[in-house]
């Protein structure tokens, strides 16, 4: 860009600057994603791989974070070898800062990989269900996932503008976000998981009882951690722990990619906060069309949150 322009200008400018959406089998993706389909559909996953899975704003970073501190041991310096996205690469995204897409990177690394994607169940790549390849699943309660959704769309150059809040609202209720809609996205992993192996987590549970979660994700990776590791690893990824870690979270990237003074990346880190946020009329709204959108899962999230 321009060198005689301030910061500030070009802050504004990618801000400004609506992202530009293209839908594949009627989930919103970005342009870059479904001008990139055919290469992210034909990915080869390997049957060692490990993929995090999840619908943004669920948790997926903290998930990420306790992965690879579980297949570290416990080395804190080892998992500063890098930044989240660089260690475990996203599918289908192409980072900030790097010039080639998720799934380049990940074609790039040695095996054993760990990757991430918020592709919905019937978009991702064939190859993983045909290898067997396991797959963590996060979700978080839709209200807060919402909340936090609209945060960082406000902040972050590169999604979407997200309008007021109670636009954003109407706007995830029908799915016009990206990666689609919530619902879908929860209901169709949750449908999967007894078909493959699949690790389903709830970031409410992890929140209320990291060990537990934290060992129900080593049996799931056949591994064996002492006591004395796991209350490392809940400690190191504990939310004001991992906020002041530069390689944990995005709360380094660069200004034009996320204002930080509009909200951080790893912004409160807590259940409930929709409370703070939605009123008494959105919040009844939202609740009976959740009530019409659920009927009939056998997937539950606390109702006491
Ligand atoms: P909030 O915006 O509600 O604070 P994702 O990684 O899927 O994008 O999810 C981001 C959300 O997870 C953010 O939620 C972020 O603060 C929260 N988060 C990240 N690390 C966390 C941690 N260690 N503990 C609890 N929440 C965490």
């Amino acid at each position: 860009c321009c060198p005689t322009m301030s910061l500030d200008v070009q802050v504004s400018k990618a801000f400004l600057q609506e992202v530009q959406v293209k839908e594949i089998n009627a989930v919103l993706l970005t342009k870059g994603m479904s001008d990139n389909w055919e290469s992210i559909w034909n990915f080869q996953a390997k049957p060692n791989d490990l993929l995090i899975a999840s619908y943004p704003k669920s948790g997926t970073t903290w998930t990420q974070e306790i992965v690879d501190m579980i297949q570290n041991d416990g080395d804190v310096r080892k998992c500063q070898r890098a930044y989240t996205y660089v260690r475990q690469p996203h599918l289908e995204w192409k980072p900030w800062l790097l010039s080639t897409p998720g799934l380049e990177e990940a074609e790039k690394m040695p095996s054993p990989r760990t990757m991430k994607t918020h592709l919905p169940v019937q978009l991702l790549p064939p190859s993983f269900w045909k290898e067997n390849t396991k797959i963590i699943y996060v979700a978080r309660n839709a209200k807060d996932v919402a909340v936090s959704y609209y945060h960082l769309s406000r902040a972050m150059s590169v999604l979407p503008r997200p309008g007021t809040l109670d636009e954003f609202i109407d706007k995830f209720m029908n799915g016009r976000v990206l990666w689609g809609s919530w619902y879908d996205h929860v209901k169709g992993w949750w449908n999967k998981k007894d078909k493959h192996p699949i690790l389903y987590l709830f970031y409410e549970d992890m929140k209320e009882n990291p060990k537990q979660e934290i060992q129900k994700i080593l049996k799931f990776l056949e591994k064996d951690l002492s006591e004395e590791i796991i209350n490392k690893i809940i400690y190191h990824t504990s939310f004001d722990i991992m906020k002041q870690n530069p390689m944990a979270g995005y709360d380094t990237i660069h200004i034009n990619i996320i204002d930080h003074s509009i909200s951080s990346f790893m912004r409160k880190g807590i259940t409930g906060d929709w409370k703070n946020h939605f009123t008494v009329s959105q919040s009844e709204k939202f609740d009976e069309h959740y009530k019409k959108k659920m009927a009939g899962t056998t997937l539950t999230f606390r109702s006491e949150i």
